[in-house]
């Protein structure tokens, strides 16, 4: 038996795909190390989308190639890094033997064999995306009450900052069918709740069981049928795709969780404009609006990126108006990081360091007020809160209420697995607490 180490990093594709990987090797003889340590095959399953996120990647490879000058390891970079960089990254760090973009993964087995009989290096960064999801296994391994189910792959929008339009390829959704049976494979492990994943996933537009196109909502509804799943999230949408349909699906359905991740990243038409994000400050208010007005307790979170080219302090200033307009109870910003081979790389008007971290610093104060003051007014209310594992008193455990917040409850330890409402009593910095509310509100726990 071999043992295999897969490194995650990034977004929550990049983890369903290290999942997928893992099951991929286990039936030919690798089980899952600890660390990078004991492992025969380590593979780095990275991220391209800022610099700071592919500047790890060689970082890591420098402490591996200390392993591998001590004792035979094989090293495999996988991910956006290795989709983007391709024979790049042998040429610089040549202690590296595979290096597999994510649409090609599912060809590891064959090529882990091919170096083994025959050394050098192996290189796939096609983009068979088809080929990808047949090839993969069925039988997954045993997983936990919460799960990512990938449903589409790749953007066609090309903001202009972004390099995933490249590394992941065009817009690719898998057929209806493919997807429900995997998630009813999950739930009948046991998971409860499942989150949608694409890089833009409400494009989704796959073909349905009719022969037809279907659209996310219809995807979503069509899953909230199935037994046992009891919550459905999706992520990452852009606001321009947000249909009708989408927006009408998160008033209908009870197992549609009501927080929504929907990046607006500036609040300047100017800047909006320059990224190419095809909808203006005003157009993500409106629209922030509808989905509320079709699901009032919607909570609504975003990505921002400051000190993108020619943003003036007109422009942050817009950027900040829209948060305290819209209000999150959730966010990530980012300074803008310059990614080789995208447009607004080639801007002339860079912003400087000192300038960006300076907006990141303000418009963070304002994005965890709005957070703290979300997180405050959820004491007092009641939330259903779906118990994932013990916590570290005896007879805790932890879930995550609907709007993802981490869950403390004494005496629910037995109900891991289950919903149920929970009163929240107190909030923590990272978490809330409650009590188990009374069970004839269970009922509309779903
Ligand atoms: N610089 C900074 N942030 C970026 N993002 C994407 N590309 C860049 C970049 N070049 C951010 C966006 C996106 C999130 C996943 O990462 O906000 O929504
Ligand atoms: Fe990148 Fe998202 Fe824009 Fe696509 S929609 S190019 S993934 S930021």
């Amino acid at each position: 038996m071999k043992k295999l180490f897969i490194k995650t990093y990034g977004c929550q594709m990049n983890v369903y795909d290290s999942a997928r990987m893992a099951e991929l090797l286990a039936p030919i003889g690798y089980a899952p190390a600890e660390t990078a340590d004991e492992a025969d095959v380590v593979i780095l399953n990275t991220c391209h989308i800022r610099e700071k996120a592919s500047a790890k990647v060689y970082s890591e490879l420098g402490r591996l190639k200390k392993i591998k000058d001590e004792r035979p390891l094989t090293i495999a970079v996988a991910g956006c890094t290795a989709q983007a960089e391709g024979a790049e990254i042998v040429a610089r760090a040549p202690q590296v033997d595979i290096v597999v973009g994510p649409q090609s993964y599912h060809r590891l087995p064959e090529m882990l064999a091919r170096i083994a009989r025959s050394g050098g290096h192996a290189l796939e960064t096609d983009f068979p995306a088809l080929e990808k999801f047949d090839a993969l296994p069925k039988d997954s391994s045993p997983s936990g009450v919460t799960a990512f189910l990938t449903v589409q792959e790749g953007c066609d929008r090309f903001c202009t900052f972004c390099v995933v339009p490249y590394t992941r390829g065009s817009e690719y959704s898998r057929p209806v069918i493919q997807i429900e049976d995997e998630a009813r494979r999950l739930a009948a492990r046991g998971v409860r709740e499942v989150t949608l994943l694409g890089q833009n996933v409400n494009a989704y537009n796959g073909e349905g069981p009719d022969g037809r196109v279907w659209s996310l909502a219809r995807l979503l509804h069509r899953l909230s049928r199935i037994d046992g799943l009891a919550r459905l999230r999706y992520t990452t949408s852009h606001p321009r795709d947000m249909g009708e349909d989408l927006i009408a699906a998160h008033g209908e359905l009870a197992a549609l969780m009501p927080y929504l991740h929907l990046p607006v990243q500036s609040g300047s038409d100017a800047i909006l404009a320059a990224m190419n994000r095809q909808h203006t400050a005003d157009g993500y208010r409106r629209l922030a609006e509808r989905i509320r007005a079709a699901r009032p307790d919607i909570a609504l979170s975003s990505d921002f990126i400051v000190g993108f080219p020619g943003e003036s302090d007109r422009d942050f200033e817009a950027t900040l108006a829209l948060v305290r307009d819209v209000n999150f109870a959730g966010a990530f910003s980012f300074k803008y990081s310059r990614r080789p081979g995208t447009p607004a790389a080639a801007a002339r008007k860079q912003i400087p360091n000192d300038v960006k971290d300076a907006r990141l610093g303000a418009l963070n104060d304002l994005l965890l007020a709005q957070q703290e003051a979300f997180k405050r007014a959820c004491a007092g209310r009641t939330l259903d809160v779906l118990f994932e594992k013990p916590g570290r008193r005896a007879g805790q455990a932890v879930g995550r209420s609907p709007y993802l917040q981490a869950v403390h409850v004494d005496g629910a330890a037995h109900l891991i697995g289950s919903i149920r409402r929970v009163a929240i009593d107190a909030v923590c910095p990272n978490s809330l607490e409650g009590s188990l509310a009374p069970d004839r509100e269970r009922m509309l726990a779903h």
